[in-house]
């Protein structure tokens, strides 16, 4: 059995002392790493919400409708097939199918809507939220308002949000916001990290790894990963995302600065192209990349970024 196939094992078997040892991780020491953001939130005493455990979902058709949700939340390959362009999960990104506090969990989500969005400057109801979730960060087609597919999702968040107060924000929405680093993230010094606490579940090509024909670890760049228009295509987003989650098991072992600079390497690679393309890149940058948090229409190492189909021809563009 390969190194990487032995981690995939103890994760379900063992758990995060064992991941350590399969992948050869050491604690390093982050004592004076407290980040100051994330200690300022706490002493705000936002409301605290735990979500009701599955054995709380009703019998009959509302709890069949709930636990098809759950289902297509954490196998949209077999339960929402038409709609997916990638080999992501939801439960990829939003750990624990969708409970889990600071990993944008559905519960907290779904009492925060309808909301402003300034990615498309309208009012969103959580049905549309959720469709711009299969368009970018599964590369796919959003299925249409009022479908069984959406309506099931929403059944599930809504089962999960069950006594969640309304009108206050929850403790737990979203990624935590993590302060700027230090030093200005680099993709350089990020390529570092990917190395040693990455690649050895995520490939050295980002292409993640499958067992069986089942995905094992998730692709975090090339053609089975989130497009361009994703969430987790911001190095901001994604900073918080590997910050609270990353490795997976050793959540807060790396260091606030170790956080930005990698996920600047992986929002740094090819992907699917953004499905809003304006038919050149830079109109598409300026439109919707505009932002020092996006590499989409950058050059990396002679390599333009966002180009269509990109993702189809060229494996990675960084060094490993
Ligand atoms: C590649 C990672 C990824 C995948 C896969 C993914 N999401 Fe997301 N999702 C994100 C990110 C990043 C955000 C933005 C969080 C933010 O802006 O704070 C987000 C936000 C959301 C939100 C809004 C959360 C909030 O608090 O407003 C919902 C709802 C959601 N996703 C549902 C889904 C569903 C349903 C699927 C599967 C069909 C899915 N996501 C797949 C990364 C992902
Ligand atoms: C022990 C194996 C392991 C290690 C090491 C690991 N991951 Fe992951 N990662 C996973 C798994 C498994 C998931 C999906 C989680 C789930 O479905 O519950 C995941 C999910 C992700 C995702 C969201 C899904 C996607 O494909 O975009 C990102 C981003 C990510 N990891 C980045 C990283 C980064 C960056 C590192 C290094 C700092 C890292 N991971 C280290 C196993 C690992």
């Amino acid at each position: 059995m390969s190194k990487h196939m032995r981690a995939a094992v103890v994760i379900g078997v063992i758990g995060s002392a064992a991941i350590a040892a399969a992948i050869g991780w050491h604690k390093p020491d982050t004592s004076a790493a407290i980040p100051s953001a994330l200690a300022a939130d706490a002493s705000k005493k936002p409301v605290v919400f735990t979500p009701p455990p599955d054995s709380e979902i009703p019998k009959g058709k509302f709890g069949d409708m709930i636990k098809l949700g759950e289902n297509i939340f954490r196998h949209p390959d077999i339960y929402a097939k038409s709609y997916v362009g990638n080999h992501l999960r939801c439960s990829n990104c939003h750990l624990n199918a969708g409970r889990l506090a600071d990993s944008a969990p559905m519960w907290a989500a779904y009492v925060a809507y309808p909301a402003y969005r300034s990615k498309n400057g309208k009012v969103n109801s959580f049905e549309q939220r959720l469709q711009g979730c299969f368009r970018f960060s599964m590369n796919g087609t959003a299925p249409k308002l009022g479908s069984k597919t959406l309506i099931a999702l929403e059944s599930y968040s809504y089962f999960l949000a069950k006594g969640a107060p309304t009108g206050d924000k929850l403790a737990g929405r979203g990624y935590p916001k993590l302060p700027q680093p230090a030093l200005p993230f680099s993709y350089e010094r990020g390529a570092v990290v990917y190395a040693q606490h990455c690649a050895a579940c995520h490939g050295t090509n980002g292409e993640g790894q499958s067992s069986g024909g089942h995905v094992v670890f998730p692709a975090l760049w090339g053609p089975q990963s989130f497009n361009w228009g994703a969430g987790m295509g911001s190095i901001k987003n994604a900073a918080g995302f590997v910050y609270q989650n990353m490795p997976l098991g050793l959540p807060k072992s790396l260091t606030i600065q170790q956080s930005w600079d990698v996920a600047a390497y992986i929002d740094s690679q090819v992907r699917p192209e953004d499905p809003r393309y304006l038919g050149s890149v830079a109109a598409t940058r300026k439109k919707f990349h505009h932002t020092k948090f996006s590499m989409y229409g950058k050059t990396v190492n002679g390599v333009l970024l966002g180009q269509p189909d990109q993702a189809k021809s060229t494996p990675g563009v960084l060094p490993k």
